[in-house]
Protein backbone atom coordinates (compact mmCIF):
# COMPACT_ATOMS: atom_id res chain seq x y z
CA UNK A 1 0.00 0.00 0.00
CA UNK A 2 0.82 3.30 -0.93
CA UNK A 3 1.97 5.58 2.16
CA UNK A 4 -0.33 8.74 2.58
CA UNK A 5 3.51 10.59 3.12
CA UNK A 6 6.78 9.42 2.64
CA UNK A 7 9.45 11.60 3.65
CA UNK A 8 13.20 10.64 1.84
CA UNK A 9 16.20 12.18 2.78
CA UNK A 10 14.38 15.61 3.39
CA UNK A 11 16.66 18.79 4.36
CA UNK A 12 15.66 22.35 5.10
CA UNK A 13 18.62 24.97 5.49
CA UNK A 14 17.88 28.72 5.98
CA UNK A 15 20.40 31.65 5.36
CA UNK A 16 20.52 34.12 8.14
CA UNK A 17 21.73 37.55 7.62
CA UNK A 18 21.97 39.17 4.91
CA UNK A 19 24.99 41.12 5.34
CA UNK A 20 28.41 39.97 3.89
CA UNK A 21 28.99 35.77 2.56
CA UNK A 22 30.76 35.69 5.99
CA UNK A 23 28.45 36.55 8.22
CA UNK A 24 25.46 34.94 7.16
CA UNK A 25 24.18 32.34 8.99
CA UNK A 26 23.35 28.63 7.90
CA UNK A 27 20.74 27.12 9.80
CA UNK A 28 19.83 23.58 8.71
CA UNK A 29 16.15 23.49 10.35
CA UNK A 30 15.50 19.70 9.32
CA UNK A 31 18.60 18.23 8.41
CA UNK A 32 18.09 14.80 6.77
CA UNK A 33 14.96 13.52 7.65
CA UNK A 34 13.07 9.96 6.62
CA UNK A 35 10.04 8.62 7.75
CA UNK A 36 6.73 7.55 6.01
CA UNK A 37 3.04 7.79 7.56
CA UNK A 38 0.67 4.95 7.19
CA UNK A 39 -2.42 5.77 5.34
CA UNK A 40 -5.63 6.32 8.04
CA UNK A 41 -2.94 6.69 11.13
CA UNK A 42 -1.63 9.24 12.66
CA UNK A 43 2.25 10.06 13.32
CA UNK A 44 2.94 12.37 16.35
CA UNK A 45 5.82 14.38 16.60
CA UNK A 46 7.58 15.60 19.44
CA UNK A 47 10.80 17.48 20.28
CA UNK A 48 11.98 21.12 22.14
CA UNK A 49 11.73 24.19 20.60
CA UNK A 50 13.44 25.05 17.52
CA UNK A 51 14.21 21.38 17.07
CA UNK A 52 12.19 21.94 13.46
CA UNK A 53 8.66 20.87 14.19
CA UNK A 54 7.29 23.44 12.11
CA UNK A 55 9.85 23.64 9.76
CA UNK A 56 9.19 20.04 8.79
CA UNK A 57 5.01 20.69 8.65
CA UNK A 58 5.68 23.59 6.29
CA UNK A 59 7.72 21.38 3.93
CA UNK A 60 5.40 18.58 4.02
CA UNK A 61 2.10 21.51 3.48
CA UNK A 62 4.69 22.84 0.23
CA UNK A 63 4.55 26.15 1.97
CA UNK A 64 8.37 26.27 2.10
CA UNK A 65 10.76 24.17 -0.68
CA UNK A 66 12.95 21.38 0.90
CA UNK A 67 16.79 21.95 0.48
CA UNK A 68 17.13 18.45 -1.00
CA UNK A 69 15.61 15.51 -0.19
CA UNK A 70 11.98 14.31 -1.86
CA UNK A 71 8.94 14.19 -0.25
CA UNK A 72 5.83 12.17 -1.66
CA UNK A 73 1.76 12.66 -1.10
CA UNK A 74 0.25 9.56 -1.63
CA UNK A 75 2.89 8.41 -4.02
CA UNK A 76 2.89 11.76 -6.12
CA UNK A 77 5.87 13.86 -5.91
CA UNK A 78 4.79 16.86 -3.75
CA UNK A 79 6.97 19.03 -6.32
CA UNK A 80 5.06 17.87 -9.11
CA UNK A 81 1.67 18.99 -7.72
CA UNK A 82 0.30 22.51 -8.20
CA UNK A 83 -1.21 24.20 -5.27
CA UNK A 84 -4.79 23.38 -6.48
CA UNK A 85 -4.18 19.52 -6.72
CA UNK A 86 -1.84 20.18 -2.78
CA UNK A 87 -5.02 21.91 -1.21
CA UNK A 88 -6.90 18.85 -2.48
CA UNK A 89 -4.73 16.57 -0.54
CA UNK A 90 -3.16 17.75 2.27
CA UNK A 91 -4.60 20.83 4.83
CA UNK A 92 -2.93 22.28 7.38
CA UNK A 93 -4.73 22.88 11.08
CA UNK A 94 -2.31 25.24 12.88
CA UNK A 95 -1.80 26.39 16.49
CA UNK A 96 -2.87 30.43 16.76
CA UNK A 97 -6.70 29.90 15.30
CA UNK A 98 -7.08 34.00 15.82
CA UNK A 99 -4.37 35.00 13.34
CA UNK A 100 -5.41 32.49 11.15
CA UNK A 101 -8.83 33.49 10.67
CA UNK A 102 -9.39 37.02 8.45
CA UNK A 103 -10.67 39.13 11.16
CA UNK A 104 -12.63 40.76 8.57
CA UNK A 105 -14.28 37.50 6.77
CA UNK A 106 -17.51 36.19 8.07
CA UNK A 107 -16.95 32.27 9.32
CA UNK A 108 -19.35 31.22 6.17
CA UNK A 109 -16.29 32.99 3.76
CA UNK A 110 -13.83 31.82 5.95
CA UNK A 111 -14.53 27.81 5.65
CA UNK A 112 -16.36 28.32 2.08
CA UNK A 113 -12.41 30.23 0.71
CA UNK A 114 -10.36 26.58 0.03
CA UNK A 115 -14.18 25.92 -2.10
CA UNK A 116 -13.89 28.96 -3.31
CA UNK A 117 -10.84 28.29 -4.74
CA UNK A 118 -11.83 25.17 -6.60
CA UNK A 119 -13.97 26.55 -8.56
CA UNK A 120 -16.70 24.98 -6.77
CA UNK A 121 -19.99 28.20 -5.53
CA UNK A 122 -23.31 28.32 -5.21
CA UNK A 123 -25.86 26.06 -3.46
CA UNK A 124 -23.06 23.27 -3.50
CA UNK A 125 -20.73 25.39 -1.51
CA UNK A 126 -23.12 26.58 0.84
CA UNK A 127 -24.42 23.11 1.43
CA UNK A 128 -20.47 21.98 1.92
CA UNK A 129 -19.78 24.81 4.08
CA UNK A 130 -23.02 24.31 6.37
CA UNK A 131 -22.57 20.27 6.61
CA UNK A 132 -18.39 20.86 7.93
CA UNK A 133 -19.95 23.89 10.21
CA UNK A 134 -22.04 21.17 11.96
CA UNK A 135 -19.64 18.10 11.71
CA UNK A 136 -17.00 20.50 13.74
CA UNK A 137 -19.95 20.68 15.81
CA UNK A 138 -20.34 24.75 15.88
CA UNK A 139 -24.24 25.58 15.37
CA UNK A 140 -25.27 27.06 11.87
CA UNK A 141 -26.11 30.39 13.53
CA UNK A 142 -22.64 31.30 13.99
CA UNK A 143 -22.02 31.23 10.19
CA UNK A 144 -22.55 34.55 9.76
CA UNK A 145 -20.64 36.00 12.82
CA UNK A 146 -17.29 37.40 12.60
CA UNK A 147 -14.08 35.44 13.96
CA UNK A 148 -13.86 37.98 17.10
CA UNK A 149 -17.52 37.00 18.45
CA UNK A 150 -15.93 33.29 18.79
CA UNK A 151 -14.20 31.73 21.65
CA UNK A 152 -10.99 30.15 21.29
CA UNK A 153 -12.53 26.66 20.88
CA UNK A 154 -14.69 27.92 18.40
CA UNK A 155 -12.28 29.16 16.26
CA UNK A 156 -10.29 26.53 16.03
CA UNK A 157 -13.17 24.52 14.92
CA UNK A 158 -13.49 26.87 12.47
CA UNK A 159 -9.87 26.16 11.50
CA UNK A 160 -10.47 22.78 11.40
CA UNK A 161 -13.79 22.95 9.46
CA UNK A 162 -11.80 25.09 6.79
CA UNK A 163 -9.21 22.54 6.62
CA UNK A 164 -11.39 19.37 6.51
CA UNK A 165 -14.04 21.14 3.85
CA UNK A 166 -12.44 19.71 0.69
CA UNK A 167 -12.31 16.69 2.10
CA UNK A 168 -8.63 16.50 2.04
CA UNK A 169 -7.12 12.60 2.62
CA UNK A 170 -4.10 14.39 4.86
CA UNK A 171 -4.33 16.45 7.74
CA UNK A 172 -0.66 18.61 9.66
CA UNK A 173 -1.88 19.58 12.88
CA UNK A 174 0.80 22.17 14.01
CA UNK A 175 0.05 22.45 17.99
CA UNK A 176 -3.58 22.80 17.55
CA UNK A 177 -3.75 22.91 20.71
CA UNK A 178 -1.30 24.75 22.88
CA UNK A 179 -3.27 27.81 22.49
CA UNK A 180 -6.34 26.85 23.99
CA UNK A 181 -7.45 26.72 27.79
CA UNK A 182 -6.93 23.59 29.13
CA UNK A 183 -10.43 22.34 29.56
CA UNK A 184 -11.00 23.47 25.92
CA UNK A 185 -7.86 21.30 24.82
CA UNK A 186 -9.04 18.04 25.36
CA UNK A 187 -12.39 18.47 23.17
CA UNK A 188 -10.53 19.96 20.25
CA UNK A 189 -8.04 17.00 20.77
CA UNK A 190 -11.20 14.42 20.79
CA UNK A 191 -12.60 16.31 17.97
CA UNK A 192 -10.09 15.66 15.88
CA UNK A 193 -9.45 12.06 16.98
CA UNK A 194 -13.40 11.54 15.90
CA UNK A 195 -12.82 13.48 12.38
CA UNK A 196 -10.05 11.30 11.85
CA UNK A 197 -11.84 7.87 12.27
CA UNK A 198 -15.59 9.16 10.61
CA UNK A 199 -13.33 10.32 7.44
CA UNK A 200 -10.80 8.52 7.27
CA UNK A 201 -8.05 11.11 7.63
CA UNK A 202 -3.76 10.47 7.96
CA UNK A 203 -2.41 13.15 10.72
CA UNK A 204 0.93 14.49 11.23
CA UNK A 205 0.19 15.85 14.73
CA UNK A 206 3.06 18.12 16.17
CA UNK A 207 2.86 18.88 19.94
CA UNK A 208 5.31 19.69 23.11
CA UNK A 209 2.75 18.16 25.09
CA UNK A 210 3.62 14.64 25.65
CA UNK A 211 0.43 12.92 27.00
CA UNK A 212 -1.63 15.07 23.70
CA UNK A 213 0.33 12.76 21.48
CA UNK A 214 0.43 9.58 22.94
CA UNK A 215 -3.12 9.82 23.29
CA UNK A 216 -3.47 10.52 19.73
CA UNK A 217 -1.05 9.16 17.67
CA UNK A 218 -0.23 5.84 16.14
CA UNK A 219 3.17 6.16 15.82
CA UNK A 220 5.93 8.95 17.26
CA UNK A 221 9.18 10.41 15.64
CA UNK A 222 11.03 12.19 18.23
CA UNK A 223 13.20 15.26 16.43
CA UNK A 224 16.32 16.65 17.71
CA UNK A 225 18.19 19.81 16.05
CA UNK A 226 16.81 18.40 12.81
CA UNK A 227 17.01 15.02 12.91
CA UNK A 228 14.43 11.90 14.00
CA UNK A 229 16.24 10.13 16.78
CA UNK A 230 13.69 8.11 17.54
CA UNK A 231 10.58 6.43 15.96
CA UNK A 232 8.34 3.80 17.25
CA UNK A 233 5.13 2.78 17.86
CA UNK A 234 3.57 4.77 20.89
CA UNK A 235 3.20 2.38 23.38
CA UNK A 236 6.63 0.78 22.78
CA UNK A 237 8.28 4.65 22.70
CA UNK A 238 6.23 5.32 25.81
CA UNK A 239 6.72 1.94 27.64
CA UNK A 240 10.69 1.84 26.50
CA UNK A 241 12.18 4.84 25.02
CA UNK A 242 15.38 3.85 23.85
CA UNK A 243 17.76 7.31 22.65
CA UNK A 244 18.55 9.11 25.27
CA UNK A 245 17.44 12.53 24.26
CA UNK A 246 14.28 10.38 24.21
CA UNK A 247 14.17 9.51 27.96
CA UNK A 248 15.41 12.59 29.04
CA UNK A 249 12.54 14.13 27.40
CA UNK A 250 9.81 11.38 28.54
CA UNK A 251 11.32 11.61 31.99
CA UNK A 252 10.56 15.89 32.05
CA UNK A 253 7.96 16.76 34.49
CA UNK A 254 5.31 18.32 33.01
CA UNK A 255 4.11 21.99 33.85
CA UNK A 256 0.92 22.85 34.24
CA UNK A 257 1.16 26.12 31.44
CA UNK A 258 2.04 24.01 28.06
CA UNK A 259 2.17 26.85 26.36
CA UNK A 260 5.84 27.19 28.02
CA UNK A 261 7.14 24.61 25.69
CA UNK A 262 8.93 21.02 26.82
CA UNK A 263 9.26 21.39 30.46
CA UNK A 264 12.63 20.96 32.14
CA UNK A 265 14.32 17.92 30.70
CA UNK A 266 17.48 18.20 33.02
CA UNK A 267 19.85 18.36 30.20
CA UNK A 268 20.27 21.83 30.97
CA UNK A 269 18.53 24.98 29.42
CA UNK A 270 21.33 25.51 26.57
CA UNK A 271 19.63 24.33 23.43
CA UNK A 272 22.53 23.72 20.97
CA UNK A 273 23.15 26.14 17.59
CA UNK A 274 21.24 25.14 14.50
CA UNK A 275 23.37 27.01 13.23
CA UNK A 276 26.19 25.14 14.28
CA UNK A 277 25.73 21.77 14.52
CA UNK A 278 28.13 20.00 16.76
CA UNK A 279 29.99 16.64 15.15
CA UNK A 280 29.62 13.18 15.39
CA UNK A 281 26.73 12.83 17.22
CA UNK A 282 24.49 16.24 17.28
CA UNK A 283 23.37 14.91 20.76
CA UNK A 284 26.50 13.99 22.75
CA UNK A 285 27.35 17.57 24.23
CA UNK A 286 24.19 17.12 26.73
CA UNK A 287 24.32 13.39 26.76
CA UNK A 288 24.91 11.43 30.04
CA UNK A 289 25.79 8.27 28.61
CA UNK A 290 27.95 9.70 25.82
CA UNK A 291 31.82 8.58 24.88
CA UNK A 292 34.59 9.85 23.34
CA UNK A 293 33.60 8.23 20.01
CA UNK A 294 30.52 9.93 20.09
CA UNK A 295 31.89 13.25 19.31
CA UNK A 296 33.45 11.35 16.57
CA UNK A 297 31.01 9.07 14.77
CA UNK A 298 27.49 10.36 13.44
CA UNK A 299 25.00 7.22 14.50
CA UNK A 300 23.34 6.14 11.45
CA UNK A 301 19.95 5.03 12.10
CA UNK A 302 19.48 1.32 13.20
CA UNK A 303 16.53 -1.04 14.46
CA UNK A 304 16.66 -1.68 17.94
CA UNK A 305 13.54 -3.97 18.85
CA UNK A 306 10.81 -1.93 16.68
CA UNK A 307 12.59 1.08 17.42
CA UNK A 308 14.62 3.53 14.75
CA UNK A 309 17.45 5.28 16.79
CA UNK A 310 20.34 7.17 15.83
CA UNK A 311 22.40 6.32 18.41
CA UNK A 312 25.63 4.13 18.92
CA UNK A 313 25.37 3.60 22.52
CA UNK A 314 21.60 2.58 22.81
N1 LIG B 1 12.13 31.47 7.98
C1 LIG B 1 13.19 31.19 8.75
N2 LIG B 1 14.38 31.80 8.59
C2 LIG B 1 15.45 31.50 9.36
N3 LIG B 1 15.42 30.56 10.32
C3 LIG B 1 14.27 29.91 10.55
C4 LIG B 1 13.08 30.19 9.79
N4 LIG B 1 12.10 29.36 10.23
C5 LIG B 1 12.63 28.64 11.23
N5 LIG B 1 13.93 28.95 11.41
C6 LIG B 1 14.85 28.33 12.38
O1 LIG B 1 14.82 26.95 12.16
C7 LIG B 1 14.87 26.23 13.39
C8 LIG B 1 13.66 25.35 13.52
O2 LIG B 1 12.50 26.16 13.68
P1 LIG B 1 11.02 25.54 13.78
O3 LIG B 1 10.07 26.68 13.82
O4 LIG B 1 10.85 24.54 12.71
O5 LIG B 1 11.07 24.82 15.19
P2 LIG B 1 9.90 24.14 16.04
O6 LIG B 1 10.38 22.77 16.40
O7 LIG B 1 8.62 24.24 15.31
O8 LIG B 1 9.87 25.02 17.37
P3 LIG B 1 8.61 25.40 18.32
O9 LIG B 1 8.37 24.20 19.20
O10 LIG B 1 9.10 26.56 19.10
O11 LIG B 1 7.43 25.72 17.46
C9 LIG B 1 14.98 27.30 14.47
O12 LIG B 1 16.33 27.48 14.79
C10 LIG B 1 14.41 28.52 13.81
O13 LIG B 1 14.97 29.70 14.37
MG1 LIG C 1 6.76 25.16 15.75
Amino acid sequence: MTAAIEVRNAARIFRQGTGAFSTARMIRAVDGVSFSVESGSCLGIVGESGCGKSTLARLILGLLPTTSGDILIEGQRLADLDRKARARLIQPVFQDPFSSLNPRHRIRDIVALPLQAQGITGREQTTRVEDMLARVGLPGAIADRLPAQLSGGQRQRVAIARALVLRPRIVVCDEPTSALDVSVQAQILNLLADLQRELGLTYLFISHNLAVVEHISDRVAVMYLGRMVEQAETDNLFAGPTHPYTKALLASVLTPEPSLGIPDTGLGDLYPDPANIPKGCRFHPRCRIAQPTCSQDTPPPRAIGAHLVECALA
